[in-house]
Order: C-alpha cells, then structure tokens, then sequence
C-alpha cells in the first residue's frame, strides 16, 4: 500500500489549499493534498528530525522558520500514490488511486464520526506521539528482530524513567506480556496467586497456565479486586504438602480491574509478605501509568523500590495502537525470555514498529499526560453524578474507570440513549476513559445518566 506520511503544514488555510512548510511545493503536489485528514488533538508534538523525513521529501526540503509550535498542525496525507505499489483491491491508475484513497478517507471519516463511547479504553485510536514515531520509523530500513536504533532507544528510555538498569522486552499484548512474564517466574509445577478478578484470572483465555506448561492460578477471594498481605498469606500457606502446586508468585493488578490504585505502602507492605513466604511479584500494569498519574509519583516508587521484580507497562490503553513491555528489575530473571518470547510468536521481526510508539510516548511525556487526562475525565464522571441518589460508584474512582451500581431501567435507559458499556464486573455499567476522551461527550453522559434517572424516578412515582 502506498505509504502515508505525517508532514508539519501551516495552519493559515485549514480545510482547503494547504501549505506544506516541511518542504517546498512540488513535493507538496506529489503528495494526495486532497485525502488530507487534519489532526488536531492535545499539544502538539515536536517536528521529527529532518532525517527521520521520507526521501521524496528530504530531497527537496528546505529550512522552515514557520515551524513554530502553535502555527503547525499534523496533517496526514496519502503519499506517492500510483507509484509504490496498488493497495489491495484498489485500482492502478494514478487518478484511480487518488479517488481510492478518497474513498477510503470517506469511510474512515464515517467511522470516526460515531460518537465518542466511553465502553472500553481500547476504543480509542492513536494518540499523535505514538503515531508521529511510527511514521518516523517508517523510513528507509532497520535490522530486524529488535537489533534496530528505535528498540535501544525505546529501551534506553525504559531504564531512564524507571532509573533502573532494568531488562526490556516488548510483546504484542497484554496476555502474551502476562503469561510470559508469569511463565519465566514459574516452573511447571508452581502456582500464582492472584485475586479473584485479576485479568489473568478472568481474561486471558488460560494462557498464564498454558505458556508455563501447567503453573496453577491460586485465586483470592476480593471483594473489590485488590489483593492484602492477609490474602495472599492466607493463600500461600493454605497447603505445603506435595501433592499441591508450590506458590511461587504473587500478582497484583495496578490499577486494579475495578480502577483502585495501590498506594506505594500498600505494595511495599505486599512485597514484603511476599519475600517472607519465599515468593516473587509480578505487576500487571496494562493501565500503569493511570496508577503513576494519580500516585503523582515517581514510577519506580511503585515498582522496584516497592520490591516489584516484574512489571508489564501496558501502551496499548494509553495511545498506542499495539505493544506491551516487559520490564525485569531482578535482571537474572529475564534469563533467556528473549527465547520464550520468540517461542510463543511475540518476537516481532519489524521490531522497530512495537518500539518507535514507546519512544514517541516516554521521550513526550504522552504517558503520562495521556493518562492525567483520562483519569480527569473519569474523575469528572463521578464527581458530576454525585447527588444522584439511583445512581452509586461501586469502588472509589482513582484512575480511568468509573463503575455505577443503578436500576436495570435506568442502564436500559442509558442504551436507548445511544450508550455501550459492559456491565461483567458486579453488574454494574463500566465506563473507561482513554487519552482522547472528550470532556464534552463525558458531560453528555452525565446528562443522559440525569435523564434516565429522571425517567425512572417519574415512572416510579405513576407506579
Ligand atoms: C488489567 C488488564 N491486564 C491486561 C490486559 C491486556 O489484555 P490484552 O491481551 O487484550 O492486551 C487488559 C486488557 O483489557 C487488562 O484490562
């Protein structure tokens, strides 16, 4: 498929002739001017470095003083059309392939139009940080298999944040990130000790069993979805003998399923059960940086210095559009991951493209700016649903999650409103909050929330 590419245009005449400052007219004209899809979402990242330009481009660029933050906004083009290749099915001719594009800018437009739902943060697509370094490593080539500059950057950036000469691996999803991570701690005859709403638990299709070849998943009963000390002795010592799988980790969830964050005492006061007991700890952080953002902390306060000996830091809920990481803070542990990785198909050969998003997110700040915004907007749910009386928040609301306990009527009544959301977890509806949640649309379900309400209350009264 043709490539697109990300370019830095003047915002003088949005929405008709553009200008396009990094580089000269004739390669503007080359470009499909007229599938531009205009992005303006969040601050604005900084102009990639001219080397990291497409060729056609860089050829013929010229220095821009009008690149100044403010006046510049992504713009999206489909470029070169006709001359690389057809897309699959698309027609061959240039003039063909310009409507192609067109076409297909029209139905993605289509798409994207829906209204904003709040149903999962997977919804959302990628945020600009993220895309911007996929584009930009959509240059030329790399060596595959992670050997490439953009995999030890992004790593590098890993062991800056975290400060922390930490083993870095990157993995396609969450589960795979989990199951391997939790497979590399484990012999087969081993157990995890997990809460009994702990993804791993309920979510990953069995593949923390699988990938270690039988470690057994020991579930704690919570209420809420946060593992205690208590807990998880109660489950370690529950049996000794031979003939029961010999606990060896324990795994908590940050923030929890149900949107908790554990503070930094509460995992200091884990980790130190768990080294007592003789067992190690692993973090699933799919929304890790949700938790950093309302901890205000420091990431490594709530990771190694807590004694977390594992951590998956999840991207794909916080702008990315694929990749998880894994980090090893006990560095013996990750000793030859690089191989079970390969085994279980979550070696990327174009490695570069699971690690460049990473590099665009951290070398940012879109983490955690990322994550800051959705917690404010979840945080904006539930403080403007407060004085509601039919509707309750089912656990404190910390990160990007509000879960409401209301009537079967009045969630009946959010759906007739045009609403999704799922309601696996205690019943209630659960809303998620991703980097690009609008706070208008969040006021918009508050509103419809008051409606229904009403709506209920009226016919409850004519009853
Ligand atoms: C707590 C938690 N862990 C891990 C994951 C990763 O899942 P996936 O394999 O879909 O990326 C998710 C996704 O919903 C999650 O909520």
């Amino acid at each position: 498929m043709s490539p697109t590419g990300i370019f830095f245009i003047a915002l003088d005449n949005p929405g008709s002739r553009v200008q396009v400052c990094s580089a000269p007219a004739k390669a503007a004209s080359e470009l499909c001017c007229h599938s531009v899809r205009w992005e303006q979402r969040g601050p604005l990242p900084p102009a990639p470095p001219r080397a990291s330009w497409p060729a056609c481009i860089k050829s013929r660029a010229t220095p821009d003083t009008n690149l100044l933050p403010g006046k510049v906004v992504l713009a999206h083009f489909a470029q070169g059309c006709g001359r690389r290749g057809n897309p699959r099915g698309s027609p061959s001719s240039h003039a063909s392939q310009a409507s192609w594009c067109l076409e297909q800018q029209g139905k993605s437009e289509r798409v994207t139009k829906q209204p904003q739902q709040f149903a999962s943060d997977n919804y959302a697509g990628i945020c600009p940080e993220a895309w911007a370094a996929m584009e930009a490593a959509n240059n030329g080539y790399a060596p595959a298999y992670g050997e490439d500059d953009w995999t030890q950057r992004a790593s590098d950036a890993f062991r800056k944040l975290f400060d922390s000469e930490c083993e870095v691996f990157f993995a396609f999803n969450g589960t795979a990130a989990n199951s391997l991570a939790l497979a590399a701690l484990c012999q087969s005859f081993h157990s995890v000790i997990c809460s009994s709403s702990a993804h791993v638990e309920t979510d990953e299709c069995g593949a923390p069993e699988f990938f270690s070849n039988g470690s057994k998943l020991l579930v704690a009963t919570t209420s809420d979805g946060k593992l205690t000390p208590r807990a998880i002795r109660e489950v370690a010592t529950s049996r000794s003998d031979i003939h029961f799988p010999k606990p060896r980790v324990v795994t908590i969830t940050q923030p929890t399923e149900t949107g908790q964050v554990y503070s930094i005492d509460e995992i200091r006061a884990i980790s130190a059960t768990c080294r007592a007991l003789g067992l190690k700890l692993h973090m699933d952080g799919a929304r890790f940086a949700q938790a950093c953002a309302y901890l205000g902390c420091d990431p490594a306060d709530i990771t190694w210095r807590a004694g977390v000996d594992v951590l998956c830091f999840g991207g794909t809920k916080n702008g990315m559009a694929v990749g998880e990481a894994i980090l090893f803070f006990d560095r013996a542990l990750a000793q030859d991951f690089d191989y079970r990785c390969k085994q279980a198909g979550q070696l990327a050969s174009k490695m570069r493209f699971l690690a460049a998003p990473w590099v665009g997110m951290l070398e940012s700040g879109a983490w955690l700016r990322n994550a800051a915004h959705a917690n404010g907007c979840a945080a904006r749910l539930a403080a403007a649903i407060r004085d509601l009386p039919e509707v309750e928040p089912m656990f404190p609301v910390e990160a990007n999650a509000v879960f409401l306990r209301a009537p079967a009527a009045l969630l009946d009544g959010l759906r007739a409103r045009g609403w999704s959301f799922y309601t696996f977890i205690g019943g209630g509806a659960r809303f998620m909050f991703a980097w690009d949640a609008d706070p208008a649309r969040v006021d918009a379900l508050v509103a419809d929330i008051r409606a229904a309400g009403l709506a209920v209350a009226d016919t409850a009264v004519a009853a």
